[in-house]
């Protein structure tokens, strides 16, 4: 797939990962619909990327909402008459452990992660058949297997495999591709937050580890995935063989975290 003039929608993109994702389709000649909830980021990275490619539009929408998932796809269709491309990047994480957790944040993952994943994509499938297109779904290591102190996230992560997969089958037929980007631990904005178990938000510390994976590494990979209309792709040596491992002898893989907990707990902060 050549990304010139195609029209590709990325959910959650007025900073972090999902901006790096549209920089980078924007360079290679595509039509990048932007969007976010918070209308003076948005706006500030329009400007930023309408300087790489005029055509570029924002889109202000709360994906997690059926209604704001399907104001996104109405109107990038309605501006430019077709859709081949949509990156569900749209994403949050939790800390905190299962017996800490109040009920509610479970619901606020899942509506983040998964509502947020799966509206947009159910309002584009009738588009992205017309165009034969790509719907490509940003995961994270932590949808390999549940981890201590992620069990939200790490569920909601996993469902999207699950869509990812039921997708694949259903739309072979249209000849539309789905895949899901398993990323690592990657550079984040200043003062990103998660949600805690109380329900609380934290604010996230900056990493500096060289281990930590540019968000412009995410970027090229997941259009990889579009382009090579790929199942999985996994970042990190460590996530290969996480996948490998959890795939063949899982409870080994649980021995060597409980083995490694403390660098899970300080990893988490
Ligand atoms: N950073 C990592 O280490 C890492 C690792 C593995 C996987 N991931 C995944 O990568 C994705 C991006 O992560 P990130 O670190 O770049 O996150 P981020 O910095 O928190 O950015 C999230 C983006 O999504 C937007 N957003 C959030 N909720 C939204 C909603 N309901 N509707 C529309 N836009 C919404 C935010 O803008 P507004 O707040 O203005 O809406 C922002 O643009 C997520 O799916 C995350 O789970 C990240």
């Amino acid at each position: 797939m050549s990304f010139a003039n195609k029209v590709i929608i990325v959910t959650g993109s007025n900073r972090g990962i999902g901006k790096a994702i549209a920089f980078e389709l924007a360079k290679q000649g595509a039509w990048v619909v932007l969007n976010g909830r918070n209308e003076t980021r948005l706006m500030a990275a329009l400007n930023e990327i309408q300087g790489q490619c005029p055509k570029t539009i924002a889109i202000p929408a709360d994906v997690s909402t059926k209604e704001g998932a399907n104001t996104l796809i109405e109107d990038t269709y309605s501006h430019f008459g077709r859709i081949d491309g949509l990156v569900n990047n749209v994403g949050l994480s939790s800390r905190g452990t299962i017996a800490e957790l109040s009920p509610e944040v479970i619901g606020q993952i899942f509506e983040s992660n998964v509502y947020g994943a799966i509206f947009p994509t159910i309002y584009a499938l009738p588009y992205l058949r017309k165009t034969q297109g790509s719907v490509v779904f940003i995961s994270s290591l932590a949808g390999i297997r549940g981890l201590p102190g992620l069990g939200p996230y790490c569920a909601a992560k996993m469902a999207l495999r699950a869509f990812v997969e039921s997708i694949r089958i259903e739309e072979k037929k249209h000849k539309v591709h789905a895949g899901i980007v398993l990323v690592g631990k990657t550079e984040i904005v200043e003062n990103k937050e998660a949600i805690g178990a109380d329900g609380n938000f934290v604010v996230l510390k900056p990493r500096k580890d060289k281990k930590i994976q540019s968000m412009e590494q995410v970027a090229k990979a997941t259009l990889k995935s579009m382009r090579k209309r790929k199942y999985i792709i996994t970042l990190t040596p460590l996530g290969k063989v996480n996948l490998f491992l959890q795939a063949r002898i899982p409870l080994l893989v649980e021995k060597l975290i409980l083995k490694n907990i403390h660098k899970f707990e300080e990893g988490n902060q």
